[in-house]
């Protein structure tokens, strides 16, 4: 029977490309420096990083190293790319980073029109509990708004003065005003803890943010003489494929994915409407058995819905074997998914009751 491969070459493979184009260290090959790494990073969900020999010394060694993300407070919604940021935040933190969780509410006036105002009662009544709900213990966070940060916007302003406008549109492609803006005050964000403490950080992001990564680096390369920062790690983790089985989750299509949360009636149809890897009749697949590899029902699982290895396993391992067809699959996912988002929600409604322990910081 074919075996998953723990250390997740297959789909490094899809990424490898990436790897190359982009000079990112694959996650696999630093997979042993890591204390206990999470699932993520031995499924090769979280394919890649920069930094990673940096950041993971600092841990080894019980060396003071930050984790810091970013909250963009831009829906009433969110979704399973964010969830995999926060496993990833909390696998940081319980090996002891300094954890900051920044509420971008300058980014979402800038590019979205949301006013301070909306911004802050979306992240306090949604997004941080949110986060919380799903594994961000709050007692070892620091938050903080851009806007009320402003060693961040002078950091955004020093830094204007790092990086052409070339420079800019090579890294991101389209430049616009509210984009500069939003950028420089993210490398702002990204270095900010290291005003008051040098040393290594790391900063979990979907592979769609790595600009943003490379932008900070530059910056701290150029900056040695005034700040002597530490470069910036990263982990980067594969985009979530949507349930059509397109590359990357549409946010214009939102019947190609689950949000957190979704109401049971509407995730069920889309997941009944998933791409999966079964063949053209019941025959053939019993004959033949699946393809868990071609199926989007089982990435959702690898992803996100099941961490126990042995479980994946044998679920494949049935699939490949044309026991399980893709029916009763996607009922058990469905079942899976379900109790997900009840969990979700009792854990939203605990986490809005701490609200008295988040620390925020001004400056
Ligand atoms: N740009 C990020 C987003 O779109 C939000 C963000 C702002 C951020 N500052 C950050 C993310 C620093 C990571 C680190 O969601």
């Amino acid at each position: 029977m074919n075996k998953i491969d723990p250390w997740g070459t297959q789909l490094i493979e899809d990424y490898s490309r990436l790897i190359k184009d982009f000079g990112l260290e694959p996650m696999q090959d630093f997979l042993l420096d890591f204390p206990g790494p999470n699932y993520l990073m031995k499924r090769g969900i979280v394919f890649g990083g920069q930094g990673l020999k940096e950041l993971s010394a600092a841990m080894k060694e019980k060396k003071p190293f930050y984790c810091l993300t970013g909250i963009m407070p831009s829906s009433e919604r969110i979704h399973f790319g964010t969830k995999t940021v926060i496993e990833m935040v909390k696998y940081f933190q319980e090996n002891n980073a300094k954890t900051f969780v920044l509420v971008a509410d300058l980014e979402s006036a800038a590019t979205r029109g949301i006013s301070l105002k909306e911004a802050r009662e979306r992240a306090m009544d949604f997004y941080i509990p949110a986060y919380i709900a799903l594994g961000l213990n709050p007692k070892k966070t620091v938050f903080y708004f851009q806007s009320e940060n402003s060693e961040v916007k002078n950091l955004a302003y020093l830094f204007s003065q790092k990086i052409t406008l070339n420079e800019f549109k090579s890294i991101y492609g389209e430049v616009h005003p509210s984009r500069i803006l939003s950028a420089l005050a993210q490398a702002g964000d990204i270095l900010f803890p290291q005003l008051n403490e040098k040393m290594p950080g790391v900063i979990p992001v979907g592979i769609d943010q790595s600009p943003h990564i490379r932008l900070a680096r530059d910056i701290v390369r150029r900056t040695k003489s005034e700040f002597n920062f530490f470069l910036p790690s990263a982990t980067y983790h594969k985009f979530v494929p949507s349930l059509d089985g397109s590359n990357k989750m549409s946010k214009s299509n939102p019947n190609s994915f689950v949000s957190i949360p979704e109401e049971s009636n509407s995730a069920g149809k889309k997941m009944k409407k998933a791409l999966t890897g079964g063949r053209n009749t019941v025959e053939e697949q019993k004959k033949l058995g699946g393809q868990p590899e071609n199926c989007m029902i089982f990435e959702m699982y690898k992803q996100h819905l099941i961490e126990d290895d042995k479980k994946l396993q044998q679920i494949y391992d049935n699939c490949k074997a044309g026991k399980l067809l893709c029916g009763q699959d996607k009922d058990n996912a469905f079942e899976l998914m379900i109790s997900f988002q009840e969990d979700f929600k009792k854990k939203l409604e605990n986490a809005r009751k701490t609200r008295k322990q988040w620390k925020f910081v001004k400056s």
